[in-house]
């Protein structure tokens, strides 16, 4: 695997693929790699004939106060991870890189307002426009055939979805679904930070979810009262819910009754960390 840390090294490498033909995939990471981001990397492999990862913590996507400066970096065990996974190239930038005259600086930046103001988006005010701009700029940088992303961030894979129809470009954008522990916890980069009491808490997060599908399907209460139902019983399991939410999947606005192609999402504070999951309904 071929490791880089400079743009022009890495446009040369893209060309030379297209210039024989490859398929290129692309895997954004922000590395502390697990068995969630393995699984784009497996899936890329089937769909591609050559496979970049790009590890790069984003400071733009961190918003003050953030866990920008605590987030997990453990380069040596992702080089080996992604080595032994098959993967062809890891594009691994400095920040420098990425944001050559500082992050401060007034930088053109992207926004998908239909998609970034609800949800997550309220609660971390400038993230998605921190991910839609790094995620842009990777595209760019490496002119993918096809973007690998998890719907474990469901919002964040719609507003790429979004960013890429709306401003036409060519890559497809395939989803990959959640891994879990076996308890039902969603991998994350994050789980690292819980204590050993809240870790045993936190499989609740998908419990409750499943509840609100549950609910769904077999119950007549309105959706808000099962939204409410959600956060009650987030409280009660010990977490500080920010929201619990049925929407629809296409355009995440609150759904009702009699809809279908629905998702139940949640994010909730556990101590100092913030976990999010998602469960597709119907
Ligand atoms: P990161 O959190 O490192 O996630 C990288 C990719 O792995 C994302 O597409 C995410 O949805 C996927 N992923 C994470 N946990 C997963 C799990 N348990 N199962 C399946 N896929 C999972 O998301 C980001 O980085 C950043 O916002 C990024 C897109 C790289 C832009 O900076």
């Amino acid at each position: 695997m071929k490791i880089l840390q400079q743009i022009p090294p890495l446009r040369q490498q893209i060309r030379q693929w297209r210039q024989q033909n490859e398929r290129i995939a692309l895997v954004a990471t922000m590395g502390n790699l697990h068995q969630g981001h393995l699984a784009l990397i497996a899936e890329a492999q089937q769909r591609a004939d050559r496979v970049v990862a790009t590890i790069f913590v984003n400071p733009l996507q961190f918003a003050a106060g953030e866990d920008l400066s605590r987030y997990p970096r453990t380069p040596k065990e992702d080089y080996e991870a992604l080595r032994s996974a098959g993967c062809d190239l890891l594009f691994a930038p400095e920040e420098a890189v990425i944001y050559p005259d500082g992050r401060s600086q007034p930088l053109t930046r992207v926004e998908v307002p239909a998609l970034s103001d609800t949800l997550c988006g309220i609660h971390r005010p400038g993230h998605f426009n921190g991910v839609a701009t790094v995620v842009l700029k990777l595209l760019h940088l490496t002119t993918p055939d096809l973007a690998l992303f998890g719907e474990k961030d469901f919002q964040q894979l719609q507003i790429i979805r979004r960013l890429c129809y709306d401003l036409n470009l060519e890559t497809e954008i395939v989803a990959v679904a959640t891994v879990r522990e076996a308890d039902g916890l969603a991998l994350s980069s994050r789980n690292g930070y819980l204590t050993t009491k809240e870790r045993a808490v936190a499989p609740n997060l998908y419990r409750i979810l499943g509840e609100m599908a549950q609910a769904v399907e077999r119950e007549s209460s309105g959706f808000r009262q099962i939204e409410v139902r959600a956060m009650g019983a987030a409280t009660e399991a010990g977490f500080v819910p920010e929201y619990f939410a049925l929407r629809r999947r296409g355009d995440l606005q609150p759904a009702e009754r009699g809809e279908k192609d629905l998702i139940a999402l949640a994010a909730v504070r556990l101590g100092t960390t913030r976990l999010i999951d998602n469960l597709q309904i119907g």
